[in-house]
């Protein structure tokens, strides 16, 4: 994609990636891609703002090129070290040799380990600025928002905030840049929180730590390193993130995520019956098997929802293995203190609820009824798990 200028002297110089098909080697993103968003800032001197992952390069700085030569540019600020935004850093480094990186003391401390450079580092304090001459940039620290390095940069004459991951969401741009000019906002806002449950939940104490920093900050626009720049509504993402970040502590949407596995069909048979009763309660519910969904789709709702109800049979006398691996993530990530409830199937011996029961313990997950039935559920078993299903709705509506 072109360059876009997002104000006088102030341009989005990105890369629109439809062709990774794993974030960080682990979530998918085939069908939806993502960006890597920099920004040229032009003053009498010159500041790039976050590179990109190390591909694409060519389409990169001949982008930068049309706008200024890439060998004179002046800095380059480092909001967050993850390869994702400074994969070009040491070949950016052979053309401008002579551009001062500026980041946090973390961020010198991991540029070494990153891409072995030590020279030509400056740290910038939090609420420190740097002229450009004709634009000012500010820098605030926002730890863990995603790494402990993290900063967020502020150019105080046009009001934009750089926010680098915060904000950020998957996505590849489909042919603008902006909210204002996108005709699919519901896509962008789905797949940001769909990146915030993946890559962000885990720290969001942090989050509403930074949406506290900024919340006296005049902002025009919201120029995150990953989606859209958000020109008519920057308070609009910051206000998601903060929902996002909210469930961290329990306030939770009153919905139920339902989640299968199932080995011939009889638990999902079993799953058929208590979705009717869940369907009759009213409450928002999705239903998602575990065996053909990767987690990283699952966790938003988990994120967001105060229900999960688990339903997997016991396999080798232990809880069937996809169940346990998306459980274990949502632990993991930090989906806490859910409201649950499980059924399943067993052949001669149970031991699947055991480890469900493991596995949630840490996370403080408050399970309720269980419903085990042997084999394939009889005509009585599936009447039982209609109204299972219904109670276990009725105490999610009710915030029981
Ligand atoms: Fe977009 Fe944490 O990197």
């Amino acid at each position: 994609m072109p360059a876009r200028e997002l104000k006088p002297g102030i341009f989005w110089v990105g890369v629109n990636d439809r062709t990774t098909d794993l974030f960080e080697g682990l979530w998918p993103i085939t069908q939806e891609g993502v960006t890597y968003n920099s920004y040229l800032v032009k003053g009498e001197k010159t500041a790039l703002i976050d590179l990109t992952k190390s591909i694409k390069a060519e389409e990169y700085l001949s982008q930068i090129e049309e706008l200024t030569d890439v060998a004179k540019i002046d800095f380059v600020v480092i909001n967050h070290m993850e390869p994702d935004h400074t994969g070009l850093l040491r070949l950016f480094r052979k053309l401008a040799p002579q551009a001062v990186i500026l980041g946090s003391a973390k961020t010198k401390e991991m540029l070494r380990g990153f891409s072995g450079i030590e020279d030509g580092v400056h740290v910038v304090a939090d609420g420190e600025t740097l002229s450009l001459g004709g634009a000012t940039l500010k820098f605030l620290s926002t730890p863990f928002v995603h790494w402990p390095e993290t900063i967020m940069t502020y150019e105080e004459s046009q009001k934009i905030l750089f926010s680098c991951d915060a904000f950020g969401g998957y996505g590849a741009l489909r042919g603008t840049i902006f909210d204002d000019e996108c005709t699919q906002p519901d896509f962008y806002e789905k797949e940001a929180l769909r990146y915030y449950a993946n890559i962000v939940a885990n720290y969001s104490a942090r989050v509403l730590d930074a949406i506290a920093k900024i919340a006296n900050l005049p902002v025009d626009i919201v120029a995150p390193s990953h989606g859209l720049v958000w020109r008519r509504s920057p308070q609009r993402i910051v206000d998601l993130y903060r929902r996002w970040a909210e469930c961290a502590s329990g306030k939770t949407e009153p919905g139920v995520t339902l989640i299968y596995g199932s080995m011939y069909g009889n638990t999902e048979r079993m799953m058929n019956a208590v979705a009717v009763g869940i369907s009759q309660a009213g409450v928002p519910f999705e239903v998602f098997d575990v065996g053909r969904t990767h987690v990283s789709y699952i966790l938003p709702p988990l994120w967001t929802r105060a229900g999960v109800m688990i339903g997997a049979p016991t396999y080798e006398v232990k809880l069937f293995p996809p169940m346990a691996e998306v459980l274990t993530m949502a632990v993991s990530k930090r989906v806490l203190s859910r409201k649950a409830a499980y059924f399943g199937s067993y052949g001669w011996s149970g031991g699947a609820l055991k480890e469900v029961k493991r596995i949630i313990e840490p996370a403080k997950w408050e399970l309720g009824e269980t419903f085990e039935f042997i084999g394939s559920p009889k005509r009585e078993d599936l009447v039982k798990g209609q109204e299972f299903g219904r109670r276990f709705a009725e105490r999610i509506k009710s915030g029981g």
